[in-house]
């Protein structure tokens, strides 16, 4: 009988912090948008491309669910959405700086998955975007002391904190560790 209190508690305490976080905006969001319900808005970038190309994007959060990185891939793209990519150093320091100011992240988030993947052969290890295929064109703003291949076991691209209190980085992840994921949706712009 205690135990079951305590997992009631346990559960009503867990349930309630989270709920301090959906705040008003995002309950409009859910009552104005029924179909993005289960990703949220976390900012945008217009830049231009290495060929040259402007466009525009919009991240997409999966605020309320987390997922291994295959599927996180799948999911980006039945939701006609494709797993983050940041085609220069700009979009991937932008991005940062989006984890950085987001309160919600802050409080909750450890990491978002992002698209990027290495075959762990080389060294050091090259990384590609699996939507293109191609390497990486920069330098990752990795966080410190990463990547570091812990375990031999990650293959993976995230970018968030390593604890609490550091600075937001790119950082190698398992392929089996279950996170919040980050889904883009990219609009070219004509000149
Ligand atoms: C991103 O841009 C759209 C309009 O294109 C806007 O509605 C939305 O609020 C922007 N998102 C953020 C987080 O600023």
């Amino acid at each position: 009988m205690l135990k079951q209190i305590l997992i009631f508690v346990t559960t009503y305490l867990l349930v309630s912090s989270e709920d301090q976080f959906r705040t008003s905006s995002s309950v409009l969001h859910a009552k104005t948008q029924p179909k993005n319900v289960a990703f949220e808005d976390f900012g945008n970038y217009s830049g231009q491309s290495s060929t040259g190309m402007n466009y525009k994007k919009t991240y997409f959060i999966s605020r309320y669910f987390k997922s291994f990185w295959p599927e996180s891939k799948s999911i980006c793209n039945s939701f006609n959405m494709e797993l983050a990519t940041f085609e220069t150093l700009d979009e991937a320091q932008n991005f940062v700086t989006i984890l950085e100011k987001n309160e919600y992240f802050k409080a909750n988030g450890r990491f978002v998955l992002v698209d990027g993947v290495t075959d762990l052969q080389g060294s050091p290890a090259e990384w590609y975007w699996t939507n293109s295929g191609e390497k990486i064109p920069y330098s990752i703003p990795w966080a410190a002391a990463q990547p570091d291949n812990f375990y031999n076991n990650e293959p993976v691209l995230s970018v968030g904190r390593i604890s609490m209190d550091d600075k937001v980085g790119f950082n190698d992840i398992p392929a089996n560790y279950a996170a919040r994921f980050a889904c883009q949706k990219t609009e070219l712009i004509k000149n």
